[in-house]
C-alpha cells in the first residue's frame, strides 16, 4: 500500500486511490459540492486566471516559510481545516491527521462534528490545535464545546458562519449517505466491494461523533444525512451578537470562519476576532458563491491589517499557497487535499500529502527568488 502512497505526487493523485480505497457514498461525502458544484469547480480555477512573476539570482539556498497565524507560529503556510466525520475515511481519523499535522509543524484543525474527542486529541497532539464551532440549538451543548476545549487548551476556536442550513449536496441524495452509515441493500454492496475499509470500520472501535454523543443521538446512534443533521440542529437564530458572547466567553484567539464579504471582516474587527477565514466552506453551502481568492484582495485591503486574513478552498498546489500569499493572506488552509491522502493511506497518506504540499512551496519559492514568505506581494502576481 505504502508503494501506491509514494506514487501519489499530487491531489489528483490521493483523489484517485481514495476513490478506489472508499465505498462509494463516503467518497463523494468528501469529493463532492452543492448543486452544480460551479462554486466548487471555480475554488481551484480562480487561481488559474493569474500568473507568478519570479525574480531571479536572489541566493535562495535557504528557504524560511513559517508564518504566525492566530498567534501560533508554525513551519509551513497551510494548515488543516476542520472537517468532519474522519473516522469514516480511515480507522485512525483524527489521530492520523493530528499526528501527520504535528510532524510538519502545522495547525491542525478539529470539527464539532468529529470523532475522536477533544481530550484524547489534547492529550495526544501537541501542534497547535483549533477548535471549529458549530453552534446548535442546545445551548448546553455549545457551552461544553467551548468549556473542554478551554480546559483542554486548545490553542484557538473558529466559529462557521456559513453552515446556517445543510448545503443542497445532490451526490449525497444519490448515493444516500448518512452517519453513520446505514445498512441498506445499497450500501452492503458498496462495502462488500470495499472489503478492507468494512472490515476496519466494523472491527474498530464503535464510530461516533465525540463532542456530541451526549447531547445529540443523531450521527452517532441514529443515522442522519449531513443535511438534515444541520439544518434540524443548528441554531439558524445565531447573529454577530451571539458570535461576539462565544468569542468573550472562549476569550483566546478567534476565527469567524465561511467570511466573504468586506463588510463582515469589518464586523468580525469590531466583535473582537483576531482572523477570518475566507471560505466558502469548500463549495459545498451556498453553489453561485464567489471563490475565497477572487475576494481576498479587496479584504486584504479592506483589514489585512488588523485582523489575520487566511485563505481557504480550492487548493490544490504550492503556487497556490504562493499566490494567495502574495496578494495577502496570512496563510491558507484545506480540506479535501489531506482527506483523500487520509483515506488512500492514514498518517502515512497524510504525511506524503504534506511532503508534496511542502515541497512544492519551497522549490517554487526558490524559483520565484525568494527566501521568506514576507517578500511575497502583489509585484509578484499579475492577471490576464
Ligand atoms: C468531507 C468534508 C467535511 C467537512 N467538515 C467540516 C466541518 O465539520 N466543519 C467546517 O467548518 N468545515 C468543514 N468542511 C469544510 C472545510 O473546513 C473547508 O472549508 C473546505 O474543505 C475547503 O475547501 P477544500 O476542500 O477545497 O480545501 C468540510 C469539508 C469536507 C470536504
Amino acid at each position: 500500500m505504502f508503494n501506491y502512497i509514494n506514487n501519489c505526487h499530487n491531489t489528483k493523485d490521493f483523489r484517485s486511490l481514495a476513490k478506489k480505497r472508499l465505498p462509494g457514498p463516503i467518497f463523494h461525502y468528501i469529493d463532492g459540492a452543492a448543486d452544480d458544484e460551479v462554486t466548487y469547480r471555480r475554488n481551484t480555477e480562480s487561481y488559474e486566471q493569474c500568473d507568478l512573476v519570479p525574480n531571479v539570482l536572489a541566493g535562495v539556498e535557504n528557504i524560511d516559510m513559517s508564518t504566525t497565524v492566530m498567534g501560533q507560529k508554525i513551519d509551513m503556510p497551510f494548515f488543516l481545516s476542520p472537517t468532519a466525520l474522519q473516522r469514516l475515511f480511515h480507522h485512525d481519523g483524527e489521530m492520523a491527521v493530528g499526528r501527520a499535522a504535528e510532524k510538519f509543524g502545522t495547525m491542525f484543525g478539529i470539527s464539532s462534528l468529529g470523532t475522536v474527542s477533544i481530550e484524547e486529541i489534547a492529550q495526544q497532539i501537541k501542534t497547535p490545535k483549533l477548535f471549529q464551532l458549530y453552534v446548535h440549538r442546545d445551548k448546553g451543548l455549545n457551552k461544553s464545546m467551548i468549556d473542554r476545549c478551554k480546559e483542554s487548551n486548545f490553542d484557538a476556536m473558529a466559529l462557521t458562519v456559513d453552515t446556517i442550513v445543510g448545503g443542497n449536496r445532490e451526490r449525497d441524495l444519490y448515493t444516500g449517505f448518512t452517519s453513520p452509515p446505514k445498512l441498506t441493500l445499497k450500501s452492503l454492496f458498496s462495502f462488500a466491494m470495499h472489503p478492507s475499509w468494512s472490515l476496519n470500520y466494523f472491527a474498530r472501535s464503535k464510530f461516533e461523533l465525540s463532542q456530541l454523543k451526549d447531547y445529540v443521538q443523531e450521527g452517532t446512534n441514529i443515522s442522519v444525512s449531513v443535511g438534515e443533521y444541520f439544518t434540524k440542529l443548528i441554531d439558524q437564530s445565531m447573529d454577530w451578537k451571539a458570535a461576539e458572547e462565544i468569542n468573550k466567553y472562549w476569550g483566546k484567539q478567534f476565527a469567524l470562519k465561511g467570511i466573504m464579504s468586506v463588510e463582515d471582516a469589518k464586523r468580525a474587527i469590531d466583535i473582537g476576532a483576531t482572523a477570518i477565514i475566507i471560505s466558502n466552506h469548500g463549495g459545498r453551502q451556498l453553489d453561485g458563491s464567489r471563490a475565497p481568492f477572487d475576494q481576498l484582495a479587496e479584504i486584504v485591503d479592506a483589514v489585512g491589517d488588523k485582523i489575520d486574513v487566511i485563505c481557504e478552498g480550492g487548493i490544490r498546489r504550492g503556487t497556490h499557497v504562493l499566490k494567495a500569499l502574495s496578494l495577502g493572506a496570512k496563510a491558507c488552509s484545506g480540506g479535501r487535499s489531506y482527506l483523500y491522502a487520509l483515506a488512500a493511506g492514514g498518517q502515512k497518506g497524510v504525511e506524503k500529502a504534506l511532503t508534496n504540499l511542502y515541497t512544492e512551496i519551497e522549490r517554487d519559492m526558490k524559483l520565484m527568488g525568494v527566501t521568506n514568505i514576507s517578500q511575497l506581494n502583489r509585484k509578484n502576481i499579475r492577471f490576464r
